[in-house]
């Protein structure tokens, strides 16, 4: 059979996402995120369409660097204000049977245990349609907020989260035994004390504890991940089931995904994010672009992209080449456009490739042209999906589902119902975490 494409749509639990400055054109509603009716309504367009999931972004902190302060972010509603996205998620699973949820939550800030409770609350709750997108954090501004001065250092950041992951991979799978709920009404007893242990924290963090739920449909959450450099990969290969890659070029994408394959222990699914503008034909669809375009925020984007980098981009000369900064944040996006990529970058180059208010390019055309564009994608950088990230609120999504999906299952390469059962099950064909995965292995 054709190769099925995977697809989740990418959202925040804010106004501006990625592409920055859409929020002020007339149609577009994510003003609105405050709003419970606004995410029931997403989830029912999404399963509609028989998206995979939902991928929800976070941050723990504001974008500061632009200028030395979050002014830029707060006026262009650059991911501020930013509410918590684990909390939409029960009531978006309440109008939905199949969409997956995959929220992002960083290893840094938070004690595992803690962590471990909510997502296996959410895991029982969803039966089984939790996914994690594990961060380890990029922000200075997050860090302060949490008390600390700085950040953790980049790789160390990894370090730490290789414990923490194999901390809650034991809260979750060794804690209690499958059996351990007897739920006996003539014995009394509801859970059996012998199937269930305490188990204990892994390096730097201290913990003997019982995990406090009993199994859920998964146990471990689907496990995705978005860090893209070199120390990131490596953690992407011990622990992510799912990878999300941005990337402009399809060979640049293909030689990431290549490596991140004959690194991984275990199967892998690759996403990449994509931004789509599609209607009813080519010229039609260039239409609506151009009238996007018009709203796009340069200021926005180079909020974003300064506090992705730590470069302070308000400070560099125009045509002067970006100078590499050895900082703690984002390092696949500082390879990507300083004195470390292959070509000359300069301010006015990243400026011009702002074309939707971020660096990822549209995908522009009518149902066929967008269909023909994402299955280049697949063929050519060996990615199994996209995250689609969000231009007008709702019409974009819509649109996609409306347009874009029914060609793509014409063309035999995305399903035309949901397979049963929990979020792991319908991408990989089993509910619990692959037996060769580091979080089965080293469970005891
Ligand atoms: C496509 C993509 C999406 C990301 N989404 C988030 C996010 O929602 N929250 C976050 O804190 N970090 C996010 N990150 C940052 C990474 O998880 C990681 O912390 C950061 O990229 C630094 O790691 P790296 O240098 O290995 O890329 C994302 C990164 C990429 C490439």
């Amino acid at each position: 059979m054709t190769k099925q494409m995977l697809l989740n749509a990418f959202d925040m639990n804010t106004v501006g996402h990625i592409q920055h400055g859409m929020w002020r054109h007339p149609r577009d509603e994510s003003h609105r995120f405050g709003e419970l009716s606004y995410w029931t309504g997403l989830a029912r367009t999404l399963e509609r369409g028989l998206f995979d999931g939902l991928f929800l972004a976070d941050v723990l902190g504001v974008y500061d660097v632009y200028g030395g302060g979050p002014e830029a972010a707060i006026r262009n509603a650059v991911q501020v204000p930013l509410n918590d996205p684990m909390l939409l998620i029960p009531a978006m699973a309440s109008v939905t049977q199949h969409l997956g949820f995959g929220v992002t939550c960083t290893t840094t800030y938070e004690p595992p245990f803690l962590f471990a409770r909510r997502m296996s609350t959410l895991d029982a709750l969803t039966r089984g349609r939790i996914g994690w997108n594990i961060v380890t954090g990029y922000l200075d501004s997050a860090a302060r907020a949490m008390g600390l001065a700085v950040q953790v250092p980049h790789d160390e950041r990894y370090d730490w989260a290789d414990d923490y992951l194999d901390t809650v991979y034991r809260l979750w799978n060794a804690s209690w035994d499958d059996d351990a709920v007897v739920m006996d009404r003539a014995s009394g007893v509801f859970a059996d004390p012998a199937r269930i242990r305490r188990v204990q924290g892994v390096g730097r963090y201290a913990m003997d504890a019982m995990h406090l739920c009993a199994p859920t449909p998964q146990r471990t959450p689907l496990l995705y991940q978005a860090g893209a450099s070199t120390r990131g990969r490596q953690f992407a290969a011990q622990h992510a089931e799912c990878v999300f890659l941005n990337g402009t070029s399809k060979p640049q994408v293909a030689t990431l995904v290549a490596d991140l394959r004959a690194q991984a222990l275990h199967p892998l699914k690759v996403f990449v994010g994509a931004t789509v503008v599609v209607a009813a034909s080519d010229s039609e669809a260039a239409e609506k672009f151009a009238d996007y375009r018009h709203y796009a925020s340069v200021e926005g984007a180079l909020a974003h992209f300064s506090a992705s980098t730590g470069i302070d981009f308000a400070k560099l000369d125009m045509d002067a080449p970006i100078p590499s900064a050895p900082g703690q944040s984002n390092q696949s996006n500082v390879e990507a456009v300083t004195t470390r990529a292959a070509q000359v970058w300069t301010k006015r180059r990243l400026i011009d490739s702002f074309i939707l208010g971020s660096r990822q390019p549209p995908i522009v055309g009518g149902p066929q042209t967008v269909a023909d564009a994402l299955i280049a994608w697949m063929t050519e950088a060996d990615v199994d999906g996209f995250n689609l990230s969000r231009t007008v609120m709702p019409e974009c999504l819509e649109d996609f589902v409306n347009l874009v999906v029914p060609v793509l299952q014409e063309r035999g390469v995305f399903k035309t119902e949901y397979t049963e059962g929990p979020l792991r099950q319908k991408l990989f064909g089993h509910p619990r975490l692959h037996p060769d995965h580091r979080g089965a292995l080293r469970v005891s």
